[in-house]
């Protein structure tokens, strides 16, 4: 395939371990909806996740935990729609939720098989290192490729206490590196680094055959990822020092909607050409 033709075909696993050999970077986003889905799709974005993070920024809860898969696979049947309806291009992965992975690799599978059947995603990724690797071998060896997810894994924040970086004692930063090769050979086809030193990310970048995608983890991964409501501004409390904000949304709409609202109340809306 040449490369202009590589650039339109839909991303696929072998295709991001490609741009990993050919040192070329992955982008990485969230979405949780249609609209969303289309406009990154025709950005260019190489993989869009359908993380649980919207339990925070959709549904308004303070840990990603309450997600259920039924909301899970209603956001992803939206994005995956979304990407068929524009290029088709991104790769569409989809967060387990919090116990939907964990009881056993037996249920896993077989959660891992509703979101796959139910709607047309590419992959699931799940959170954690060696306890997780029997599943993530489950689930593989049926033919449904997993994202892994080690650092910060919010589904664990209450074992945690705090968002702060992981692996920052070397004892920690040792058993990363060996989980992020458990669930390598496991496997997975990618891993998501989320918020650990940057020292740490290179090590298990050049570690792995697998692409790496960071979060707060440096540049050196393999590819970075951040949550789509994060980089347009549209949360105004939440600035951690890993996200970049390209727009100010949340200023924009809130412009716009006071707008319509004085326009209304003026009567100066609708006027008689926007009237029937
Ligand atoms: O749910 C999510 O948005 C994620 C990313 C932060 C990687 O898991």
């Amino acid at each position: 395939m040449n490369r202009s033709a590589q650039q339109k075909a839909h991303v696929t696993t072998r295709r991001l371990l490609d741009m990993k050999q050919n040192g070329e970077k992955i982008a990485m986003l969230t979405a949780y909806d249609y609209t969303m889905a289309r406009i990154l799709d025709r950005a260019g974005v190489d993989v869009l996740l359908v993380g649980d993070s919207a339990s925070n920024v959709f549904a308004g809860h303070s840990t990603t935990l309450p997600i259920t898969i039924e909301e899970m696979i209603y956001h992803a049947k939206a994005v995956v729609r979304g990407v068929h309806d524009e290029s088709g291009r991104a790769m569409v992965v989809i967060d387990m939720p919090f116990m939907s992975y964990q009881l056993s690799s037996e249920e896993a599978l077989r959660n891992a098989g509703k979101i796959m059947k139910e709607h047309e995603c590419d992959a699931v990724k799940l959170e954690g290192g060696r306890v997780i690797a029997d599943t993530v071998k489950r689930i593989t060896d049926v033919g449904i490729p997993v994202m892994g997810h080690l650092g910060l894994m919010p589904q664990s924040i209450y074992k945690y206490g705090s968002y702060r970086v992981r692996a920052q004692e070397e004892r920690e930063a040792e058993q990363l590196l060996e989980d992020a090769k458990i669930i390598e050979k496991a496997g997975a086809f990618a891993i998501v680094l989320e918020k650990i030193p940057s020292a740490l990310a290179v090590e298990v970048t050049r570690s792995l055959t697998i692409p790496t995608i960071g979060i707060g983890a440096g540049v050196a991964c393999d590819g970075q990822v951040l949550v789509i409501n994060d980089i347009l501004g549209l949360n105004r409390e939440f600035h951690p020092r890993f996200v970049r904000q390209y727009a100010d949304l949340n200023t924009v709409i809130e412009h716009a909607a006071r707008q319509y609202v004085e326009d209304v109340h003026q009567t100066n809306f609708p006027s008689p050409d926007e009237s029937y």
